[in-house]
């Protein structure tokens, strides 16, 4: 893929590229040493062990042992291309592939993603340039003025007008020689069933475009001015569309949800707006679906694990609904939210416009817990009777269930055994039947952990320590070759990697990168892994890169002559076992041993 980007591009792409810049965008970072620590976006934990080195330009998850430098971030995070991703970061810092360099073939080759992206945000211009310049775009216009949207709001989320007609867009595109294939894979033309051709999907609506925290557009909500339905048309999932990872409003919150260490969660495209303008910023709406795992991840990243989370809704059954669905989204994204439902008949939108900032951030200070919610709408619903009491803890058993950390769980079955009047142990009790077989799932847990975990303590200890030592004191690569240490290594995957190491520090005089100490530090192990195809070995080269050991030579050279007499007592070792296996004539033992030695001899051999 890389053939399509001449090399010393990726390289210029390489040195300006920063990775805390790049993944500051996902995870909430703070400064630890000499690294950055958040909490992992590609697995769900409490206690950061996401590690970002600046230095070396790598990070490394002690959690999942996921690893890499800032393009395999990237790749693996949003699924992009080594292309994509290089010229995602082309973009951002600057820097101009040239053109000529793409032969026809290889511009056609341009991924559909790129395609698709580049025409919605074509799409965008449109309907932009159709509310605001174009005659038809008046009506819009006055509604949007009618709702209580300002210029500012509508210049800042690119809101638009998709004219009333069958064939603006397509006609819109065809002049742009953008294929109808493509414009229909974005979703914004539909074919015609009957006959060929096709045909706008948005027509005649309100356009609200759907970006993504890069500022990319992927998708539009459509909005009707009347009361015709349906009220909001939406694009379809595409390639980039991936509604449960989407959030509206993301791009814009992002910057005031870290600052506040709060995001609301809202329901529509007019309640962002409308706390966007009354001086709320750090809201978003999710499109439609209810909120997710991933959408929870997301908005982990903007305000920290300790943030606080405000779903806001509009009526009682809406917000005992999506309570009860979030109560496990949130819980196994490791963070509490509270729920806030509005005055009967009001949506953020329409509660601002009538009673102002004050009056919700008041309300918004008295947001609940959700399990407290759902315990208090219960009671409220079925009163304190006993039969209201058994029905109470009927609807509130699994919601409980669902709390994953046992010490939140116990205090919220003392709160509601206090609310209602009966003893704690009887709700304990059923809350344990619906638990169920939860302590084996919870073990299952703990031994796929543990499994990571001796994934990254694998490989002959002494084996791992060097090629650590390579990763971390490159000065110490012209002692290893001399020494032929790697071929005495017994793990083949960390052998591997050995030779790659050494390889890279052919490539480069590793000491003036190490001297030539940047703002962002030396990229020789950011190198090295950009030569990996392999994930696994990625991850161990940067767990084993990240630490902060102190090298010296010194300490080095007694390192290897550890290694270098552990190996030649083994062969001793062997030798003396060949013979026991001779003289007791055992010969399959024998044969096994022989081949060992086998092995030795060629490393031998190698080695002089
Ligand atoms: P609402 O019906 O609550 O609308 O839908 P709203 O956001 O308050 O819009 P206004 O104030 O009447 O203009 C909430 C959200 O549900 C999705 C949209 O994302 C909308 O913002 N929705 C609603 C649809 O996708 N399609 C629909 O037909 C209706
Ligand atoms: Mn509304």
């Amino acid at each position: 893929m890389a053939v399509f980007i001449p090399k010393d591009k990726i390289s210029e792409i390489k040195n300006s590229v920063d990775i805390v810049d790049i993944i500051s965008d996902i995870v909430l970072l703070k400064k630890v040493g000499r690294n950055y620590v958040g909490l992992c976006p590609f697995h769900a934990e409490k206690t950061p062990s996401f590690t970002v080195s600046p230095e070396k330009q790598i990070f490394y998850c002690f959690g999942c042992g996921t690893g890499g430098n800032a393009f395999n971030f990237l790749m693996n995070h949003d699924g992009l291309s080594f292309f994509e991703t290089a010229k995602m970061l082309a973009d951002r810092y600057g820097i101009e592939i040239p053109a000529q360099t793409m032969s026809p073939e290889q511009k056609r080759r341009i991924s559909e993603r790129e395609s698709l992206l580049a025409a919605n945000k074509q799409a965008m211009y449109f309907f932009k340039h159709s509310l605001l310049s174009d005659a038809e775009g008046k009506i819009a216009l006055e509604y949007l003025k009618k709702r209580g949207i300002g210029e500012d709001t509508i210049t800042i989320f690119n809101i638009g007008f998709a004219p009333a007609g069958w064939d603006n867009i397509i006609n819109y595109f065809s002049k742009k020689n953008i294929s109808h294939e493509l414009v229909e894979k974005s979703g914004l033309i539909i074919k015609r069933k009957s006959k060929n051709g096709y045909y706008d999907r948005f027509r005649n609506r309100i356009m609200f475009p759907i970006f993504d925290v890069s500022k990319q557009v992927l998708g539009f909500g459509g909005r009707v001015m009347d009361d015709s339905l349906p009220k909001y048309l939406n694009s379809p999932e595409t390639y980039v569309y991936n509604k449960s990872r989407s959030l509206y409003g993301s791009h814009i919150a992002k910057e005031s949800c870290r600052a506040s260490e709060t995001v609301y969660i809202v329901e529509g495209y007019f309640d962002v707006l409308a706390l966007h303008q009354h001086g709320i910023p750090n809201s978003v709406a999710t499109l439609g679906t209810s909120l997710t795992q991933e959408h929870v991840q997301i908005l982990r990243g903007f305000v920290g694990k300790n943030g606080r989370f405000v779903l806001v809704y509009d009526s009682d059954a809406a917000g005992i609904k999506a309570a009860e669905r979030s109560i496990k989204v949130f819980d196994k994204g490791y963070v509490s939210a509270q729920i806030l439902v509005l005055s009967e008949g009001y949506d953020p939108d329409s509660y601002l416009f009538e009673f102002g900032y004050n009056s919700f951030m008041n309300a918004a200070s008295k947001a609940k817990s959700i399990i407290l919610f759902l315990i208090e709408s219960a009671v409220n619903k079925y009163g304190l009777s006993v039969e209201g009491k058994i029905r109470i803890i009927s609807d509130l058993k699994q919601p409980l269930a669902n709390i994953n950390d046992s010490v939140e769980r116990s205090l919220y079955i003392k709160e509601l055994a206090e609310i209602i009047g009966i003893d704690e142990a009887a709700v304990m009790e059923k809350v344990r039947i619906v638990s169920g077989n939860k302590s084996i799932k919870s073990n299952k847990k703990l031994s796929d952990k543990m499994r990571d975990k001796n994934f990254t303590l694998k490989g002959d200890r002494l084996e791992r320590q060097i090629i650590a030592m390579m990763l971390q004191f490159p000065e110490i690569l012209s002692e290893i070759i001399l020494r032929n240490i790697l071929n005495q290594f017994e793990d083949e995957s960390l052998k591997l990697i050995g030779q790659l190491v050494l390889k890279q520090g052919e490539h480069k005089d590793v000491r003036d990168e190490l001297h030539a100490v940047s703002t962002r530090g030396n990229i020789f192990v950011s190198d090295i892994i950009n030569s990996i195809d392999d994930r696994e070995k990625r991850s161990i080269v940067a767990s084993l890169s990240i630490g902060e050991d102190q090298w010296s030579r010194e300490g080095c050279l007694k390192l290897l002559a550890q290694f270098e007499s552990i190996r030649n007592r083994q062969k001793k070792t062997l030798l003396k076992k060949i013979r026991a296996a001779e003289e007791s004539n055992d010969y399959e033992l024998l044969l096994e041993l022989l081949k060992k030695k086998q092995i030795q001899v060629r490393n031998d051999l190698k080695l002089s």
